[in-house]
């Protein structure tokens, strides 16, 4: 222990975060269970939901709570991001659209299941969203009924429906518009988790703003990662194939790796800037963030080190 001092004595950074990413799991798992006799909806959410996957939009909501000093459960709000996540993961997946055969290191769930299943299970999945946040403990009549409105607007066509409705049949190719589509189909889930964290904590205006913007800067950033990755990741270690962009007007393929990789610095400098104006510089966060960006050496790694394969950098 340093000087013995309260800050000294609290659990490491990277021990809370560990924590909170086990909370999460065991909160899926508990509400997925293996039953003999399930439907294959409810086997195809499970199937869905489980890992392996970074978990980063609850992890989001639950550490950025956490941060701005809310210390009960936030557990099932996150989960419920997740939850939405997956959904759109399943669709994005589907033949109509990205025509992906595996996700999550396993084969599509369309694949495993059908189209007609697996479209039944995001629905199924949203609607297990939106009742987990409807009932999550700790939290007032007031707070449940925030929290349904914010990730019903990321969901919705000003969020990932309309994200990705762009990003399928969007007009012209340009870097605007690249940006705009991602804005919508990444972005906003990643926003919806800073907001579901300032209302659980209660947060100032200011606070809910500027957390937001870090969540854009964020979404941004991770979409244009994934880009990258799209170009010569490795599919095993990120469990989805590679050259799914190809012929896609992604920011990456418009603007080539190189003015990618600068852009990618850019909007983790914002973000880095943006969070350090937080209380305590959301010290929490910006471990979570830092693991998905900037200590590994190389994108892969970060992916590693955040699915919890690899060193945390804090
Ligand atoms: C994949 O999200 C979809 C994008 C927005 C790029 P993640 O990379 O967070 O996927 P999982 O949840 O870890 O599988
Ligand atoms: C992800 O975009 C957007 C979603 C909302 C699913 P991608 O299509 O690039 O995601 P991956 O690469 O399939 O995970
Ligand atoms: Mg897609
Ligand atoms: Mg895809
Ligand atoms: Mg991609």
């Amino acid at each position: 222990m340093r000087n013995g001092s309260a800050a000294a004595a609290a659990p490491p950074l990277q021990a809370e975060i560990a924590a909170a990413r086990a909370a999460i799991e065991d909160r899926l798992d508990a509400l997925f269970p293996s039953a003999i006799g399930q439907s294959l909806v409810e086997a195809a959410m499970r199937e869905a939901v489980r890992g392996p996957a970074k978990r980063l939009r609850p992890l989001l909501a639950v550490l950025g709570a956490r941060d701005l000093g809310w210390h009960g459960p936030a557990t099932d709000v996150g989960c419920a991001l997740e939850l939405v996540h997956t959904a759109s993961l399943i669709l994005d997946d589907l033949p109509s659209m990205d025509n992906a055969a595996t996700r999550r290191g396993k084969p599509a769930i369309h694949v495993s299941y059908g189209e007609d299943v697996a479209a039944l299970a995001t629905i199924a999945l949203l609607a297990r969203a939106y009742g987990l946040v409807a009932t999550a403990p700790g939290l007032s009549p007031e707070q449940r009924v925030e929290a349904v409105a914010i990730l019903s607007e990321a969901v919705g066509p000003a969020g990932l429906v309309g994200g990705q409705l762009e990003d399928l049949r969007g007009g012209a190719a340009c870097a605007d518009r690249a940006r705009a589509v991602n804005e919508r189909k990444t972005a906003a889930l990643f926003v919806a988790a800073t907001r579901l964290a300032c209302v659980m904590a209660r947060s100032s205006d200011a606070c809910r703003q500027r957390f937001g913007d870090f969540g854009r800067q964020l979404g941004q950033a991770f979409q244009l990662l994934d880009d990258l990755l799209d170009l010569d990741g490795n599919p095993s270690a990120m469990g989805k194939p590679c050259g799914q962009d190809a012929g896609k007007p992604t920011l990456v393929r418009l603007l080539g790796a190189k003015t990618g990789q600068a852009h990618l610095r850019e909007q983790i400098a914002a973000a880095s800037a943006t969070l350090a104006g937080l209380p305590n510089g959301a010290a929490r966060v910006a471990c979570l963030f830092e693991t998905m960006f900037e200590a590994p050496k190389s994108p892969e790694a970060a992916l590693a080190v955040v699915a919890g394969a690899g060193e945390m950098p804090c």
